[in-house]
């Protein structure tokens, strides 16, 4: 038995890929693509998608249309992918970085409250790993200072807080379709939005500045290209389509895991709220409390696919740790997790029973600190 690959395709995929290079029209203006903005948006309960090529372009995009420039400040969680903070630098604008809850690892809103000054334009939330943050909090405190959210879901297709899925609470949201993601084509972003001016700002930004029933030969404001191409969307239709049962295996397989391990002294796994129940388990997050890096030695040797988390937060990043491109908030949950957390990826929770069993062995036996040798001097 060994861990599932991933990605996956069948048959629908390739059926799909067929149908598109049939035709004359392998760019984004095949019909696959306007379906896959449709069916996307519906199943994340929003009223409009945008596609395009990546989900670093989207943040930026989404940045751009909600006028985010020079100056501005965007409040940034310290754990996250770098495309969250450098999609804010690219506008020229400031990251600042916030603490994140210690056993959620999800951004913690009385840190974003403690960071907001008069130069803060926008908050970008991260639903780390998948379940989904306090969005409670987060949109009660957007509304409070009249800020806009950005939603990072690029780990969170299908996740939900209290029923509302990722992507449907905050102004704009922005997912990822790379390589590793729960429905991927290689390559891909996607935005949301239920505000139908944004949306329009966002098409134009991704088409050429066009206006939707206008002459192809007619920009309107300053847009470019960032369209997906039809072969990218071909493989995500047939992967959206994968996607609720894929979720629910997941959420199956990590249940299992985690109660068989409930017992096991020094090892934790990532906080659900319930409010956020429902997740892709997009990471199979936790931390130890003692020799994280053995411990993932020990889990590897197994053939247990593994990553010793971030090696630093955001801002310990080469290219913001002088300061002078962001600012930072005491980050000591954060920090803390550098050393002691761990992920396994999502393809570690697409087996059967019997798969998951082993995982939950291998982590068991993983957890177990070999005790000291003691070395002698005769
Ligand atoms: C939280 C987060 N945001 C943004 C991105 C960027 O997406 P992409 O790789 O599609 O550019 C990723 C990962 O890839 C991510 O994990």
């Amino acid at each position: 038995m060994s861990t599932p690959q991933w990605p996956v395709a069948g048959e629908r995929e390739y059926e799909l890929i067929a149908q598109v290079l049939s035709g004359q029209m392998w760019g984004g203006f095949h019909p696959l693509v306007a379906q896959l903005e449709r069916d996307f948006a519906a199943f994340q309960h929003c009223r409009f998608g945008i596609s395009a090529f990546n989900g670093t372009i989207t943040l930026e995009m989404a940045l751009e249309a909600l006028g985010i420039g020079p100056g501005d400040e965007v409040i940034v969680p310290a754990i996250s992918f770098v495309s969250t903070a450098t999609a804010v630098s690219r506008r020229g604008a400031i990251p600042v970085f916030v603490d994140i809850e210690f056993d959620t690892f999800n951004v913690d809103p009385q840190r974003i409250r403690e960071a907001i000054t008069p130069k803060t334009k926008a908050i970008i939330p991260v639903h780390f790993g998948g379940p989904m943050a306090d969005m409670d909090s987060i949109i009660a405190i957007a509304a409070e200072f009249g800020l806009p959210l950005l939603e990072d879901a690029a780990h969170s297709h299908g996740s939900e807080w209290n029923g509302a899925r990722a992507g449907s609470i905050g102004a704009v949201s922005s997912f990822s379709f790379q390589n590793g993601k729960v429905m991927t084509a290689g390559e891909g972003g996607m935005l949301l939005t239920n505000d139908a001016a944004l949306a329009t700002r966002l098409r134009a930004l991704q088409n050429q500045g066009r206006k939707e029933g206008e002459g192809f030969f007619h920009h309107y404001t300053l847009g470019s290209n960032y369209r997906m191409t039809a072969l990218q969307a071909a493989v995500l239709v047939a992967q959206l389509e994968r996607l609720p049962a894929q979720n629910a295996l997941r959420d199956r397989n990590a249940r299992l895991i985690k109660e068989s391990l409930a017992d096991v002294p020094g090892l934790h796994f990532q906080v659900i709220p319930a409010a956020a129940a429902v997740h892709t388990n997009y990471l199979l997050l936790g931390w130890v409390d003692e020799d994280r890096d053995g411990f993932h030695q020990r889990l590897t040797a197994q053939g247990v696919p593994c990553t010793p988390f971030y090696p630093h937060t955001l801002q310990n990043n080469p290219l913001y740790l002088d300061r002078t491109n962001c600012r930072a908030m005491a980050c000591p949950n954060a920090e803390g997790h550098i050393h002691d957390a761990f992920w396994l990826p999502h393809r570690a929770l697409l087996g059967d029973e019997e798969e998951s069993m082993r995982v939950a062995s291998a982590i068991r036996a993983a957890s177990a600190v070999p005790t000291a040798t003691v070395h002698s001097n005769l």
